[in-house]
């Protein structure tokens, strides 16, 4: 069901910015200084292992960081080859599996990352954890995880939660994307409604459907800990969205 969705959203996924290259730069600057931080310079291995179409790896490559970039999508996995080709930038990019990351050597990275609110696609505390021992797995010793995610201990559970991501312009045609939540427990079905509008003003929508986890960002820290991380902790200050930041 992810993948799918994902697949399907991969030619639209910078019109849900309202600039995705100010996006790229804005999250891969702001990332590359908290891996430097952290003692992780340029030219370090690191896995963004959630990657999508790219919005903090290819900021990240820019930077002159080894990235090896994964996703459970084929279809956004594509497209970051083809942005990245476009950026003459070099990366490791191919389809795997948070929950196991197959390809990935044991210690061979000095960072993993999953950015924007990725991990919750996990639909359980079990699946979380299965993700966050294979990250630690990945990391050389004091290696670092990176993950950003919606605080949904501040979101009031409305049902249907509808949330305009605004009005773009591209090729001459008006695109408008609206998402739909509808709480289910703790989880919740999220549509994504694309419709575009061509200049002559036939308008075509498809409806896109994933499921998510509303994990706390206290749950995710405990699951941290079992994980085998230690100095887990959330951070404000970096990105539009909370980073927890852990070290093996
Ligand atoms: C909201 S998107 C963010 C993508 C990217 N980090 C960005 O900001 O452009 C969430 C991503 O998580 C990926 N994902 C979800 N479950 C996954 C899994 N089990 N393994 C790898 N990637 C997964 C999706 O395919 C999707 O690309």
């Amino acid at each position: 069901m992810t993948a799918t969705f994902y697949d399907r959203l991969a030619p639209y996924y910078h019109l849900l910015y309202g600039d995705w290259e100010v996006a790229i730069t804005r999250q891969g600057d702001a990332l590359s200084d908290l891996l430097a931080a952290q003692g992780i310079a340029p030219g370090a291995p690191i896995l963004d292992a959630a990657c999508g179409i790219g919005t903090q790896a290819i900021g990240l490559a820019r930077h002159g960081y080894r990235l090896t970039a994964s996703d459970i999508s084929p279809g956004a996995v594509a497209r970051l080859r083809d942005e990245l080709a476009r950026r003459d930038l070099r990366a490791c990019v191919r389809v795997d599996d948070l929950r196991t990351l197959r390809s990935v050597e044991s210690e061979s990275m000095a960072a993993v990352l999953a950015c924007d609110n990725s991990l919750p696609h996990l639909l359980s505390d079990a699946e979380l954890l299965q993700a966050l021992r294979t990250c630690h797995r990945c990391l050389c010793a004091s290696g670092v995880a990176i993950f950003s995610v919606r605080d949904y201990a501040s979101i009031a559970r409305v049902n249907p939660d509808v949330r305009p991501y605004g009005m773009r312009h591209a090729a001459g045609s008006r695109f408008l994307a609206v998402q739909v939540w509808e709480w289910d427990g703790d989880q919740y079905d999220l549509r994504v409604y694309l419709t575009t509008e061509s200049p002559t003003g036939i308008c075509t929508t498809q409806v896109l459907t994933s499921r998510y986890y509303a994990v706390s960002i206290a749950r995710l820290l405990a699951l941290l800990s079992e994980a085998g991380f230690v100095d887990a902790q959330r951070r404000d200050d970096v990105l539009f969205q909370p980073v927890l930041l852990a070290r093996r």
